[in-house]
């Protein structure tokens, strides 16, 4: 078959924020630069992003990186990599101002700075004094502004943009340095082979393994299932976020930024249950903490509505001049999805996936790491990565963060790596192009098997049934039987329509192989880490004065790295020594 070739510099899949930040550094340092996007780059899924991006500019009162670097130690619930976490938080003040100088049009304070509102768990002093206002937002609607200020820097440099495009593969050489992608047109059908000296992977997240998601229905783990295939683990899967508001029914997600203005969360008796949970923080604790006192309410009985099956998130006593500039977006949502205007009646909300703290081990530099050494010619950045800046719970806010910060710094990576490379590069070995044809090749002459839909939702409610908000053994030790049952069925999948021009059918079967992958590496490592650590809770694992929080460091305080090849499971240690202060010490969470 004779597949058409292009060579870049560098080439990048993803046209999210961690992407087009990356693509803006490469293109302004002259480097010939592509990236591939299933979808429009202004309608990747960070458009989705609604509150804000923190840094601790100190706008509105004092703020201070370190606090910022303490706070997200503790959000990940002392999982997070505390080098990448310090080089994380150290940089927001500069890649955000960039940003700015970029044309983002952010709100601004009364004296002409920008807006910065309070969001979960980000606290003053070292956890010690009120929540702080580091939300950097531009209305409701930051993601969308942000994808607008990075698309329209890209076009200024000149990267070339693949638009509906599907990545399928990682083409490896022999030596396992990374040359490129092999990726499909979804217009014509047609593939090509996209070389490059270096390849960053910032697809983005898989919340679509769940039933209930804020995700986009792009969100198939594309690039974690590229991995995988290709022999890179998938380290923390276990760790996935429920986001507390997502309208109840729709799963549309209503940002933690009505809470930063205010906003309160109520049970069927109207009271302002945070407080029993979290007496400081209360409503604006971290996201696992409101997401378990949420369902805990529920399944105590407090829930609201005829079914008890929700509760209310309150905004009727804000001023409506407040909910019309600084929330317009959520209004909307509220009225559309739920059928109720917030300026006069609370909003029937529930927790709901809403982003994978895990991904594709990588450094502070964006360089995927393998058994300590870096993959050569291989970066990823944003949700699809774990740097680990987020350990088991990612705190609101610090996922925009991580896209500035991380595709700024691959960006920097992928130059010196490219600068240094000698001009002629290796071939791309055939086994590694006939390895995505054998794919194809499948699942066009599969005549019968099952059918893409109905494996799909299998795989979502075995996800939502079998790795929730609180998780019990022995529905995790089930949901492992299931889910490879279900991968078995994936391996047969069939498609009806084998045309090649738009073929819908056939893109949604090659994103159900990439999710099938990462909901394996869930439910296997959820399976497996027998404590309660952040986001994944485990009835087995409860609080008790030896094990704070069900969390069991002496046995626990490590990465989980999946690997596809044998299903099986290695242990990496968490980085607890930060780059130039003295680490967070471990204790017991509260907020
Ligand atoms: O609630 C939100 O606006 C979501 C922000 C985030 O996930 O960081």
């Amino acid at each position: 078959m004779n597949i058409a070739k292009r060579n870049f510099d560098a080439v990048i899949v993803g046209a999210g924020g961690a992407g087009m930040r990356a693509a803006v550094g490469l293109a302004e340092s002259g480097l010939k630069t592509a990236v591939i996007s299933k979808v429009f780059p202004t309608r990747s899924h960070t458009v989705a992003a609604q509150g804000g991006v923190s840094a601790s500019l100190g706008n509105s009162e004092p703020d201070d990186w370190r606090w910022h670097m303490y706070d997200t130690v503790k959000g990940s619930d002392w999982l997070g990599d505390q080098d990448a976490i310090e080089f994380m938080c150290k940089q927001a003040p500069e890649v955000v101002i960039e940003l700015e100088h970029y044309g983002m049009p952010f709100d601004r304070t009364d004296d002409g700075k920008i807006y910065q509102r309070p969001f979960g768990g980000h606290i003053s002093n070292f956890g010690e004094g009120k929540p702080v206002r580091r939300a950097c937002a531009a209305a409701d609607r930051t993601g969308h502004a942000m994808l607008h200020a990075l698309y329209q820097r890209n076009v200024r440099a000149n990267t070339q943009f693949f638009v509906e495009w599907l990545a399928l593969d990682l083409l490896r050489a022999a030596d396992g340095r990374v040359l490129g992608v092999i990726a499909m047109e979804l217009e014509s059908g047609e593939l090509t082979l996209f070389q490059a000296k270096a390849t960053l992977f910032a697809t983005g997240g898989a919340g679509r393994i769940y039933h209930s998601s804020t995700n986009a229905f792009i969100n198939t783990g594309d690039g974690l299932g590229m991995a995988a295939r290709a022999g890179i683990p998938l380290e923390d899967m276990e760790f996935w976020q429920f986001h507390p508001t997502g309208v109840a029914g729709a799963g549309v997600l209503i940002t933690e930024g009505v809470r930063g203005e205010g906003g309160i969360l109520r049970n069927a008796s109207g009271e302002r249950f945070m407080e029993r949970y979290a007496p400081n923080a209360k409503d604006l604790a971290s996201r696992d903490v409101v997401s378990r006192a949420m369902v805990t309410e529920i399944n105590e009985g407090r829930g609201c509505g005829p079914n008890r099956d929700h509760v209310l998130l309150d905004i009727t006593h804000l001023d409506p001049n407040i909910i019309m500039t600084r929330l317009p977006g959520i209004r909307e949502i509220s009225i559309q999805f739920a059928g109720t205007d917030p300026i006069k009646a609370p909003i029937p909300v529930v927790p709901t996936c809403h982003y994978q703290m895990g991904g594709i081990p990588t450094n502070y530099n964006a360089e995927v790491v393998v058994h300590g050494e870096a993959v050569p010619g291989f970066y990823a950045a944003g949700e699809c990565a774990c740097a680990s800046v987020h350990g088991a719970n990612r705190l609101g806010t610090n996922s925009l963060l991580d896209l500035l910060v991380f595709g700024k710094s691959a960006s920097q990576s992928m130059i010196e790596y490219i600068r240094r490379l000698p001009a002629a590069q290796p071939e791309i070995p055939q086994a590694e192009i006939d390895r995505t044809l054998a794919r194809l090749a499948r699942l066009d002459g599969q005549k019968e098997g099952a059918d893409v839909h109905e494996t799909r939702l299998a795989m979502q409610r075995t996800m939502q049934n079998h790795a929730g908000v609180f998780r019990f053994k022995e529905m995790l030790a089930q949901g492992v039987g299931k889910i490879l049952a279900i991968a078995e069925d994936v391996a047969q999948i069939q498609i009806r329509d084998k045309s090649k021009v738009w073929n819908t059918a056939r893109m949604e079967a090659l994103e159900l192989e990439n999710l099938i992958e990462v909901a394996k590496a869930t439910m296997v490592s959820a399976n497996a880490r027998t404590e309660s650590r952040g986001a994944h809770v485990r009835d087995d694992a409860p609080d008790t004065p030896e094990h704070p929080d069900g969390r069991d460091d002496a046995s626990w305080l490590k990465h989980t790295l999946w690997y596809r090849d044998g299903n099986r499971l290695e242990y990496k240690p968490v980085t607890l020594k930060p780059l130039s202060v003295d680490s967070v010490p471990l204790k017991k969470r509260a907020y």
